[in-house]
C-alpha cells in the first residue's frame, strides 16, 4: 500500500510516457495493455510502442463489438505493428447465455446485464490477466462520475493484488485529441460520430452534445451503474468509490 502510494506520488508528476517506461522495464513480458480501440487506448499503443515493439497488448473480443472497432484495431496492428492478442469468451457459456435468455438479454435486467457482461468481458479479463504481474488501461477521471478519484497506479484486488496503472487518468479529452492529431494516430471512426466511448455495439450509443461522455452506454440505466465489472473493486484510492459498482 505505501510503495502504491509513492509510486502514485511520483507518476503524477512525471506523465504517461515515464509511467509506461517504467513499468515496462520492470514488468516486460508479464504486463500487458488492455486495449478497447478508444483514442485513449490507441494513444497507449503508441506510447508503448515507442518503448518496445513487443510489449503486450491484449483485446477483449466479446462478440458483440462494432465493425468500427474492428477496423482500427487492424490499422492499429498493421500500421503500428504490433501483435494484438484477442481474447474471447467461454464458447460453452455464450452458447449457453444465447441458447436460454436469446440474443438481447441484457437489455432486460440489470441482472441479466451483469450476467452477460461477466461472461463476455469479466472471465475472458481475468484469464487475460492471470501470470500478469501489472496491466494498463486507458481509463480517465473525467470519462465518469465513477472514475473521478482514480489514480494513475493502484493495486487491484481483485485481480491478485497486481498493479495496475490508468497513465492517462489526468489527462483532458483535449489532450487525448491533441495527441492523436501531432502524432497522426488512427482513430476509431465511432468517434467522429459522436461515441466518445467504446463497448459494444448493442450496449452502446453516440451522445448529443454537452451529454456526459457515458450517457451513451447501458443508456437505460441510472450513471451509477455505468461499469462492466472490468474495474470494479480496485483498491489503493478509489476502493470507496467502486463500492457497490461490482457486479459478481
Ligand atoms: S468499461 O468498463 O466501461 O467497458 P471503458 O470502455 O470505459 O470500460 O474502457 C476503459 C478501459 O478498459 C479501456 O481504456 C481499456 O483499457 C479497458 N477495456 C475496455 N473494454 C475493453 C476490451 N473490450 N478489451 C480490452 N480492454 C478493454
Ligand atoms: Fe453484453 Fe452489453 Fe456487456 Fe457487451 S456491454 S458484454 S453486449 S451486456
Amino acid at each position: 500500500m505505501e510503495q502504491a502510494r509513492q509510486w502514485r506520488a511520483r507518476f503524477e508528476e512525471e506523465g504517461p510516457e515515464a509511467v509506461l517506461r517504467w513499468a515496462l522495464s520492470e514488468f516486460h513480458p508479464d504486463i500487458a495493455l488492455a486495449s478497447s480501440f478508444s483514442m485513449e487506448d490507441i494513444v497507449l499503443v503508441a506510447m508503448i510502442a515507442d518503448v518496445r515493439s513487443d510489449a503486450r497488448i491484449f483485446a477483449l473480443d466479446t462478440g458483440r463489438l462494432n465493425e468500427e472497432t474492428y477496423e482500427v484495431a487492424e490499422e492499429v496492428r498493421r500500421r503500428m505493428g504490433v501483435r494484438i492478442e484477442w481474447r474471447f469468451p467461454d464458447r460453452a457459456a455464450v452458447e449457453e447465455l444465447e441458447g436460454s435468455k436469446g440474443l438481447y438479454s441484457f437489455r432486460e435486467s440489470l441482472e441479466n446485464r451483469h450476467e452477460c457482461c461477466r461472461i463476455r468481458k469479466v472471465e475472458p479479463l481475468s484469464r487475460a490477466l492471470s501470470g500478469l504481474r501489472a496491466w494498463v488501461t486507458g481509463q480517465r477521471r473525467e470519462q465518469a462520475i465513477t472514475r473521478r478519484n482514480l489514480p494513475v497506479v493502484e493495486i487491484d484486488e481483485g485481480h491478485g493484488k497486481i498493479l495496475k496503472m490508468n497513465p492517462l487518468a489526468g489527462w483532458t479529452e483535449q489532450e487525448v485529441r491533441e495527441y492523436v492529431r501531432k502524432r497522426g494516430l488512427p482513430v476509431n471512426r465511432l468517434h467522429d460520430m459522436k461515441y466518445p466511448s467504446i463497448g459494444c455495439s448493442p450496449c452502446t450509443r453516440a451522445v448529443a452534445p454537452g451529454e456526459d461522455p457515458r450517457a451513451g452506454r447501458w443508456w437505460w440505466e441510472s450513471p451509477e451503474h455505468k461499469e462492466c465489472g472490468l474495474h470494479a473493486r480496485n483498491a489503493g484510492g478509489n476502493d470507496r468509490r467502486n463500492k457497490g459498482e461490482g457486479e459478481e
